[in-house]
């Protein structure tokens, strides 16, 4: 056994309460009495549990006074599953340094909370069915990191600038230094806390690319739901889970036409705030501004690039800067009050460059920042490409 998987056996079990709700909730006859009598028993649980349910975040009109109201609203899966979101938020040991190349404690949890977040908007917009198995997915699927970052700090910390200063994924330096990943390590650990089979399969395989072949598990889907997710989360710039890259395989749900991309540019503008809202509910305490990239004023910007993917990822960081995308057209750039177009040398046509260079609209030629890090179409290094962004158009 590694030496990490060591350690993961010697994390103290979630505490009681929780461990019995999830055993009871396993029961297809779970006896309703006994769990809520469970909860009743622990008083900062059952207050935690009430705040939730009776929060913005479930919208129910009525005030949820007692346990039992919350069972029959929420369900007793929906219960387990908020019991479990509390009870991962609450979960740290060791004592990492405040600042780790810019991940904290806060920045994580703001990502997982993000990721949540976004994985329970898609749950809905895709009808995967219950939001709050993903929701709860999202929050737990790093939660590797944490173990890395509890015993191992020196080497994590290694680790995280490596991947800072190269744009290499955390999980492949993960396995260099450590043998496993933290998907890896997140699955030993909800395997040591009996979490139910299906969120463990969603932070297993939080970083599998999807299956082209036969139609995916229902655990699978929405292992790749969260993957899109987190991806997501990234462009957005909510937190920071240390990852520098997108992985564009993500956009597989466009290119299937199962979404679109300007449902998910909508998405985007909206997210921030539900984030905000997501995380007064597990009352995160962050001083830091919600989208810290956002610009105060946005202008018109628009992207011209023949490879599909990194058109999206392009128009993705646009919208997430706070530009409002527009069709690059003879007309659209005569009008509008630009800050600028994202092409390459091949995508403009010779005649729309003219009229381009004439209107002094900044070109921006995609990926010049860091050409060699794009590898084959299969990942942006989503920080740098913000970066680069954000210098280069008007604002
Ligand atoms: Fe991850
Ligand atoms: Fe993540």
């Amino acid at each position: 056994m590694t030496l990490v998987l060591q350690k993961v056996e010697e994390i103290p079990p979630l505490p009681a309460a929780v461990q019995r709700i999830i055993q009871l909730t396993q029961d297809v006859e779970a006896d309703e009495h006994e769990i809520i009598q469970v909860i009743s028993l622990d008083e900062a649980l059952t207050a935690r549990i009430l705040h939730v349910a009776n929060s913005a975040f479930y919208g129910f009109s009525q005030r949820i006074a007692t346990v039992s109201q919350a069972v029959m609203v929420l369900g007793l899966r929906g219960l387990r599953n908020l019991t479990l979101g509390i009870a991962a938020i609450g979960f740290k040991f060791g004592k990492p340094k405040q600042d780790v190349f810019g991940v904290d404690r806060v920045d994580f949890w703001r990502h997982s909370m993000a990721v949540a977040t976004i994985s329970n908007e898609l749950t809905k917009l895709l009808h995967y069915g219950e939001a709050d198995e993903t929701f709860v997915g999202g929050l737990l699927h790093d939660i590797g990191k944490v173990v890395f970052l509890g015993f191992f700090e020196d080497e994590y910390c290694e680790v995280l600038s490596k991947s800072a200063h190269s744009d290499r994924c955390l999980f492949e330096l993960e396995k260099e230094m450590f043998g496993i990943d933290h998907a890896g390590v997140g699955r030993e650990l909800c395997r040591h806390w009996n979490i139910p089979p299906l969120l463990t399969r969603i932070v297993a395989n939080h970083h599998l690319p999807q299956q082209s072949k036969g139609s995916p598990s229902e655990e699978d889907r929405r292992a790749f739901l969260v993957r899109m997710a987190d991806n997501l989360a990234r462009i957005l710039q909510i937190g920071n889970d240390g990852e520098p890259c997108v992985e564009m395989d993500f956009l597989k749900l466009i290119e299937s036409n199962h979404l679109h991309l300007s449902e998910l540019n909508q998405l985007l503008v909206e997210l921030p705030d539900q984030v905000a809202k997501v995380e007064s509910l597990f009352e995160l305490q962050a001083d830091k501004e919600g989208n810290e990239m956002r610009c105060p004023k946005s202008k018109v910007a628009g992207v011209v690039l023949s490879h599909e993917r990194e058109a999206a990822i392009a128009s993705m960081g646009l919208v997430t800067l706070g530009h409002t995308l527009t069709p690059v057209g003879e007309e659209s750039v005569k009008s509008a009050d630009w800050a600028g177009v994202v092409t390459d040398d091949n995508s403009l046509t010779p005649e729309l460059r003219v009229v381009l260079e004439e209107r002094q609209i900044p070109l921006l030629n995609f990926p010049s920042w860091r050409e060699t890090q794009i590898q084959k179409g299969a990942r942006i290094p989503v920080r740098s490409m913000h970066m680069w962004m954000k210098e280069h158009l008007a604002h």
